[in-house]
Formats: structure tokens, C-alpha cells, sequence
């Protein structure tokens, strides 16, 4: 079997390209950041305007909501980094081109959207956001495979399926039916940029099954969340986990899983032996994610005995 390059899989996949943004603009809703947010709650801020800086009480939603709200924000927020990415790669000519600048200008909205929700109803401290966002995007992002083209169709499949539930579960926990009506409203984009990049890489793997298998495989086992850069996304993402936001057990069956089915993959034909070596790698990886998801449910389930018991 021919293993074809970059530039022969950019070309065969063209035509996949075209259809699946024609689906997608016309299945995308048009909708507008303003709407979704209470302008009439806000106050000034201090500074140069002289208004109230923000206090902790002024914020009345949990706190893991907040952090679960900071880490969505700063993700979309290094969208610049993204960009590059995926433009250096695809390109910008024709319907690939059309795609990364449509895709581009869909996730500007959400980082806009959360930003004025949070800032209007000072759900979080904006100068410590700010910093956030400053030290995050200084940092720049790279995804784990950046110069291969269908390991960066995989990782987007599962990320923006990732992202989709992290935002949905986030809007349920903040316990504040505006702001879970806008996150599911970003959670509703999300689902369809995974659909898009889901029935590329679904087309490669007709193109070209064993190349294709290997990107699942090599994406899958380092994958990490878009935010991972994060300053101290490790506490913040075991608290995450914690309240059922995003936890492995919803990493396996909500986001692998799922995609992995409409793939078919235990079904596909004409591997060759790395082809079916990778396909044993992700079955594997399948088995160690559910020994791990069930190891976490345990804990967090006697952990939160523990707390009860505590009162
Ligand atoms: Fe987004
Ligand atoms: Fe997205």
C-alpha cells in the first residue's frame, strides 16, 4: 500500500473539504455574543473610570465553576496559536482556506461572549484573568503533532468534543441558567467543528486506513486539553474532574469512544502491519482508560463519603 504525503492527502481530501463546509454553513445558526449577556447588572470597575473594583463576594456562582470558567475563557482565548496551527498546515487557498478562517471567526466568538458575561457579572476578577490571559498566550500553543496533517485532523476530532462537554458541564455546575444557556450555545459550535474535522479524518481513513490508524493511536495516547499550558492547570483540572466537569470517565465514553465508533474502527479493512499495530495500541488504550476512569470514580466517591461524613 502507498503511503501518501501531506501534500497527496491535502489534494485527495479537497473534495471532502468543500462538501463538509457546505454542510456546515448550513446547519451553523447565526447567533450574537450580545444577546446572551445581562449589560443592565454591570458596574464600573476602578481605575481610570474611578468604579468599584471587584470583590470575591461580588462573584455568586462555585467556585469550581469560576475555575472551570477561567480554563474555557484562556483556551479560547489562545485561538491566535490555533490559527497558525492549523493555517501553516492546511493552508489558506480554497475550501481548506475558507474553512480555517470560518472556523477561525466561530471561535472568536466564544472568547468574546464568555469575556463579557464574566466581566458584566463579575463572576471571576478580572485582573487576575487578565494575567491569566497575558501569561497563557504568551506561551503560545503547539499541539502534540503539529506537522502532521491527519494527527492534527484526530486531535481536533477528540478536542472539540472535549471542549464541547467541558463547556456543557461547566453552564450546569455555575448554577446560573443564563450563563449555561450561553455555554450551550458555544457547546452547540463545538459539536460541529468535531463533525467537520470527525468526517475528514473518517474519509482518510478510506484514503489511506493505516496512516490514518496511526494518527488516532499517536494522538490518543499523549492527548492533553487544548489548555494544558495553562498556569496551574494540574490542580485546576484534578478540581474539574472532581466536580464531574471533565473527568476521565467522560474522556472515555463521551469523547473517545464516540468518535472512535463513527470511524468503525475494529471494522476497517486493508491495514497494513503498523496499520493493525495501531489499532491494537488504541484497543489497549481503551482497557487503561477504563481501569483509570473507574480508579478515579472510586476515589472521588470516597471522597465525597468523607466530606458528607464530615457534614
Ligand atoms: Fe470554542
Ligand atoms: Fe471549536
Amino acid at each position: 500500500m502507498t503511503i501518501l504525503s501531506q501534500t497527496a492527502l491535502l489534494h485527495e481530501l479537497d473534495a471532502v473539504v468543500e462538501k463538509n463546509l457546505d454542510r456546515h454553513l448550513s446547519v451553523a445558526k447565526e447567533w450574537f455574543p450580545h444577546e446572551y449577556v445581562p449589560w443592565s447588572e454591570g458596574r464600573t470597575f476602578d481605575g481610570p473610570l474611578g468604579g468599584e473594583a471587584w470583590v470575591p463576594e461580588d462573584s455568586t456562582i462555585p467556585e469550581v465553576a469560576r475555575t472551570a470558567l477561567i480554563v474555557n475563557l484562556l483556551t479560547e482565548d489562545n485561538l491566535p496559536s490555533y490559527h497558525h496551527q492549523i493555517a501553516t498546515l492546511f493552508g489558506r487557498d480554497g475550501a481548506w482556506g475558507t474553512w480555517v478562517h470560518r472556523w477561525t471567526a466561530e471561535e472568536g466568538r466564544h472568547g468574546t461572549a464568555i469575556r463579557d458575561y464574566l466581566t458584566v457579572t463579575r463572576a471571576v476578577d478580572p485582573v487576575a484573568l487578565e494575567r491569566a490571559r497575558m501569561t497563557h498566550m504568551s506561551n503560545g500553543f503547539h499541539n502534540a503533532h503539529d506537522e502532521e496533517m491527519l494527527h492534527s485532523l484526530a486531535y481536533v476530532s477528540f478536542q472539540e468534543l472535549a471542549t464541547r462537554i467541558s463547556h456543557r458541564n461547566t453552564g450546569k455546575v455555575t448554577g446560573d441558567p443564563r450563563c449555561e444557556a450561553l455555554l450551550a450555545r458555544i457547546a452547540a459550535d463545538e459539536n460541529l467543528h468535531m463533525v467537520f474535522y470527525r468526517n475528514l479524518l473518517g474519509a482518510a481513513f478510506e484514503l489511506a486506513p493505516s496512516q490514518a490508524m496511526r494518527a488516532v493511536a499517536d494522538v490518543l495516547a499523549d492527548f492533553q486539553m487544548p489548555g494544558n499550558g495553562i498556569e496551574g492547570f494540574t490542580r485546576k483540572s484534578v478540581a474539574i474532574a472532581l466536580a464531574g466537569i471533565y473527568d476521565l470517565r467522560q474522556h472515555r465514553d463521551d469523547v473517545v469512544v464516540p468518535v472512535l465508533r463513527q470511524w468503525d474502527i475494529f471494522k476497517v479493512t486493508g491495514l497494513n502491519a503498523d496499520g493493525e499495530a495501531a489499532r491494537e495500541q488504541i484497543a489497549a488504550h481503551l482497557d487503561d482508560l477504563e481501569r483509570a476512569a473507574s480508579r478515579f470514580e472510586e476515589k472521588r466517591d470516597a471522597r465525597h463519603a468523607r466530606q458528607a461524613a464530615r457534614g
